[in-house]
């Protein structure tokens, strides 16, 4: 090979990997999440999220307190799914508060009152703020 189609095949080689990593970049979408306590009682409410690769903890949420988070969704990376535990005294709830096909929203804002979890539908894009789930009463002994 000549210097000239070293330097050619270099450089093309070079603004290949750049433009890989300038998409990396510009198509990891940063991730805003919410879970707000609207119970207007003092029950204490216990939140607990997680994915695969993150186990954010259980926290009391007090009323009007927020549960929240941020992250990157990478598009290299492997499917990001959040899902969280939500409990009272009396009861107990399930949600997916984030998949990967979710991309469209940056801030999702999910609001728990005693009827259950309200916010945007992980897998019905139509239902932008809806009643995902109710709460499932617990017997107490
Ligand atoms: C989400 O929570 C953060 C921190 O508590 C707050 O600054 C932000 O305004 C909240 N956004 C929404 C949409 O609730
Ligand atoms: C919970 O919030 C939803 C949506 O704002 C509302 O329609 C519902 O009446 C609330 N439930 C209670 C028990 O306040």
């Amino acid at each position: 090979m000549s210097r000239r189609k070293q330097q050619l095949v270099t450089t093309t080689i070079l603004i290949i990997i750049i433009t890989i990593v300038l998409m990396a970049v510009v198509i990891s979408d940063a991730k805003i999440i919410n879970i707000t306590n609207k119970i207007s009682s003092k029950k204490a409410l216990i939140v607990h999220c997680e994915s695969l690769d993150d186990d954010l903890g259980a926290l009391a949420v007090s009323s009007d307190g927020v549960y929240h988070w941020e992250f990157e969704d990478e598009t290299f990376s492997r499917p990001v799914v959040f899902w969280c535990n939500l409990a009272l005294e009396d009861g107990r709830l399930s949600f997916v508060a984030y998949t990967e096909g979710g991309a469209g929203y940056v801030v999702l804002g999910y609001d728990v009152n005693e009827t259950g979890i309200y916010g945007p539908d992980m897998f019905d894009f139509q239902r932008t703020y809806d009643l995902l789930h109710p709460w499932k009463r617990i017997q107490l002994p």
